[in-house]
């Protein structure tokens, strides 16, 4: 297990990948043979917590045991000035060197100067079996004076695409630092969140909502999710929350109310979620078009049958990739979900009307990470019409009550 095999379709999340060196403590192999990591995250004090009224200058560290970048915030502004004269999504200029080839741009390195050229990536990974290495860990846990502040997140390191829920991607970073810094916004509310991967933000929902419904699709992922939230009680159910891990298919009609299924809902739960649900959250899901047509399609279908206003935030990196098909620098995924989204406003249904706007994001950083300018965070207000309130309110349909796909 000393080394680690990327396949060429396998991703890796900066989350994990810029902490080569982070000791990880693998627990345990899941039910389709992945190598299961445990990470801590800790919720910095308000006194430790980062400003970030000046764009992009986060922190750059993730996890709790890693050492500081020796550079600082160096290379963040060395690439925000990069990157900042790109202009929008889709009006990126490809780097082109002497002879006229493109010249990929990478991401600053942790040793600019170092001539070996490649960040070394050697995790330690530690065995579950190694009694020694767990207690060093216990004792180095320990050293954080408090346990309440820090979320213990099982992974998988390396999926393919399929399986990306199963890794914490920087979005579900940047929603759960908007929570934290904005608690009021969100406190006593019945909160659904759509693709939550491993639970991280959803978790941290719980630790001012009341009630969340943290869904996502997949026996394997939704079972590493409950336990997520179950190795996260200790912040959970102090602050009263609960979570409520639950399957919710953004390309199935019907959220399954099947009681032999895992996941599935109760009638009641459906119920609940449809009266009185304020808050949807979802965290870096738009990365594949189908996928994008199907979440909006769903947020569609659950808002159009509220009776009440509800606010949708959704946090996402906008990625750009060299693709051969436009021999060029774009950003694909990203300006689909900006074409979804503007297309909610634009919608005429007589049903509600969505209003959307990009936040700032200055705001504070409680977790670890690096905030970078790629990363946004969108909030769509959502607002009944006043006829279909009333039509609602008289007698809602039973179609109206669950999801569809068409
Ligand atoms: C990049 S991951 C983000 C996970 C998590 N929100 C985070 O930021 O760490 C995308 C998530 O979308 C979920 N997803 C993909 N297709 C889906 C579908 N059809 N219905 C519901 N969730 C889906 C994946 O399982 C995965 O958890």
């Amino acid at each position: 297990m000393d080394q680690i095999t990327f396949h060429h379709d396998t991703v890796l999340s900066d989350v994990h990948m810029l902490l080569p060196n982070a000791r990880r403590l693998m627990t345990r192999l899941n039910s389709v043979g992945q190598p299961v990591f445990l990470s801590k995250f800790r919720i910095l004090s308000d006194s430790e917590k980062h400003d970030n009224s000046e764009p992009g200058k986060g922190l750059k560290e993730t996890e709790q045991n890693d050492e500081p970048r020796e550079d600082g915030h160096k290379d963040t502004q060395e690439a925000q000035g990069k990157d900042g004269e790109e202009g929008g999504a889709g009006n990126v200029e490809p780097f082109l060197d002497v002879d006229g080839d493109l010249d990929v741009q990478h991401r600053p390195r942790k040793n600019p100067n170092e001539e070996s050229g490649r960040d070394l990536v050697c995790p330690i990974i530690l065995k579950q079996s190694n009694a020694a290495l767990e207690e060093e860990e216990e004792e180095e846990e320990d050293e954080y004076t408090n346990d309440k502040d820090i979320i213990k997140i099982e992974h998988t390191m390396a999926t393919t695409l399929e399986d990306v829920g199963k890794q914490v991607w920087l979005g579900a970073f940047l929603l759960a630092d908007f929570i934290l810094s904005k608690p009021h916004m969100f406190r006593g509310a019945t909160v659904l969140e759509l693709g939550a991967g491993t639970g991280l933000t959803s978790i941290v929902m719980a630790t001012v909502a009341k009630t969340l419904y943290c869904t996502d699709v997949g026996e394997d992922l939704l079972s590493m999710c409950k336990k997520n939230v179950t190795l996260n009680q200790h912040m959970i159910e102090p602050a009263g929350g609960e979570v409520r891990v639950r399957q919710l298919d953004w390309l199935q009609y019907d959220l399954c109310t099947d009681a032999d299924v895992e996941f599935s809902w109760t009638e009641e739960e459906v119920a609940d979620l449809y009266d009185n649900t304020k808050i949807i959250i979802a965290a870096d899901v738009c990365y594949d078009e189908d996928l994008t047509d199907g979440l909006f399609r769903t947020l569609y279908r659950l808002c159009s049958n509220f009776r009440h206003t509800c606010t949708i935030f959704i946090s996402l990196e906008k990625r750009m990739n060299f693709t051969l098909r436009h021999m060029d620098v774009s950003c694909d995924a990203y300006n689909h979900f900006s074409h979804c989204l503007f297309q909610l406003e634009d919608l005429v249904d007589g049903r509600c009307s969505f209003r959307v706007e990009q936040l700032p994001s200055d705001f504070a950083q409680f977790l670890l990470y690096e905030r970078i300018e790629q990363l946004e965070l969108w909030k769509v207000s959502v607002t009944p019409l006043p006829l279909h309130a009333s039509t609602v309110n008289a007698a809602p349909a039973p179609e109206d009550t669950k999801q569809s796909s068409s």
